[in-house]
């Protein structure tokens, strides 16, 4: 075998495997249509193309359309030109920045913002170099938290404990198990988007008072969505004031691109100044950071957007449970569908495609566990009752088809 050869094959192979488990990734490249979200064209591999509904994005009230947002985005694009230009340091910060940075302390009622090139780079960059801050910093994390926090954690070197997922009573007991002068940060989400459940702030909140520890909270998929401004779970709840630090991203319902962190000023100043990822990277082009703060500063008062994506996920599990198909309710936005394996869930999806033109990718390991593989389904504002009735009726020809389980498995 030649050098080459021999890394060919070991790459050949990694693929192989994911082949054999059902759980090769294959990308639909779809179009999709300003004005028509949810509705898009799928550019199939043959060179063909399907009209097709959109049931599995994360632009979750179909801000990536809205003329608000648009408009800004033109307007500083006109204005300004395409990129930034530089690194927030090197001639990259732009009065569009700032003022989206402006809006999200605003949103969160802190002191400071942060904004990043994704909520993947925050909270990477900013559990990555919390430690650097607070030596002797542990971090204790929810075993379910999302990769971009679990490589941050593990990437700074510091202690960590993982407590079971939403479980105070062992995150209580690995709290007491330290020295109670080091300094803590405890890293949780308020909305775990796979299962669609909420993480219990109130209880983390309160522990973090009783063993002086930094709350870090992952409101990616609830900023836009929850609370009376859009702040997200913690606002709705009436605690945002005692989270520390707050992570949110700009490309779920804000429809557009980007993250951040809300903190203090002190804290946002020393990650702005310490973190790799905040400061070894182009910041976002203008017109991303304008459309961003346009949907930010929108979704502060749009309640009715919020309401009527609230009622169309409560329409779709109502009908869903009501066929008896295994859904997992907690009560949010996020409608999962368990199939509970990687061959049948793919098999369903390329049907819904094919046949339905409905378009939901199927969920698999590593994303969630073996056994567990899963639709997920994510209605919006503006998906109409024809789609919905479209897709009631495409999963309950499906389910009959392929003999699958109808036991509920809701929370
Ligand atoms: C919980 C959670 N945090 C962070 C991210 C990263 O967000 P972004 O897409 O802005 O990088 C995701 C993305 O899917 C997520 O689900």
């Amino acid at each position: 075998m030649t050098h080459t050869a021999r890394y060919a094959a070991a790459v050949e192979s990694a693929i192989d495997k994911l082949h054999q488990e059902g759980r090769y990734r294959t990308f639909i490249d779809i179009e999709r249509h300003r004005g028509q979200f949810p509705r898009a064209l799928w550019r199939k591999p043959d060179g063909s193309t399907k009209e097709i509904v959109v049931w599995c994005g994360n632009d979750y009230l179909g801000m990536g359309q809205h003329p608000v947002v648009l408009a800004a985005m033109h307007e500083a694009l006109e204005a300004t030109g395409a990129g930034s230009g530089g690194t927030r340091n090197i001639s990259g910060t732009t009065v569009y920045h700032k003022r989206l940075e402006a809006e999200l302390a605003d949103l969160h009622r802190k002191e400071a913002a942060l904004v990043f090139t994704s909520a993947y780079i925050a909270n990477d960059a900013t559990l990555s170099t919390l430690p650097k801050l607070l030596p002797g910093l542990i971090i204790y994390s929810d075993e379910l938290n999302h990769a971009s926090m679990i490589e941050g954690i593990r990437r700074n070197g510091g202690a960590k404990r993982i407590f079971r997922h939403n479980d105070v009573a062992h995150l209580r007991e690995l709290l007491e198990a330290d020295d109670p002068a080091a300094p803590k940060l405890i890293a949780f989400e308020s909305i775990y988007s796979m299962d669609g459940d909420f993480g219990p702030i109130e209880a983390i909140c309160d522990l973090a008072v009783e063993f002086d520890a930094l709350t870090y909270i992952d409101e990616v998929h609830a900023v836009g969505m929850y609370g009376p401004r859009g702040a997200g779970v913690a606002e709705r709840d009436g605690l945002m004031g005692r989270i520390d630090i707050i992570n949110g991203t700009l490309a779920k319902a804000y429809g557009v691109m980007g993250g951040y962190i809300a903190s203090s000023a002190k804290m946002c100043d020393a990650i702005r100044s310490y973190a790799p990822g905040f400061i070894f990277t182009t910041s976002l082009p203008p017109a991303v950071a304008a459309g961003a703060a346009a949907s930010v500063r929108h979704l502060k008062t749009d309640q009715e957007r919020r309401d009527k994506q609230q009622l169309h996920a409560r329409i779709l599990k109502t009908r869903l449970k009501a066929m008896g198909l295994p859904i997992i309710d907690h009560g949010s936005h996020i409608v999962p569908v368990i199939v509970g394996d990687p061959v049948h869930c793919k098999q369903i999806s390329d049907m819904l495609l094919e046949d339905f033109s409905i378009y939901v990718q199927p969920i698999n390991f590593p994303t969630v566990p073996r056994g567990t593989e899963r639709l997920r389904f994510t209605p919006s504002p503006v998906h109409d009752p024809k789609m919905l009735d479209g897709l009631i009726r495409a999963m309950d020809n499906l389910w009959s088809h392929c003999a699958l389980n109808r036991a509920e498995l809701s929370a």
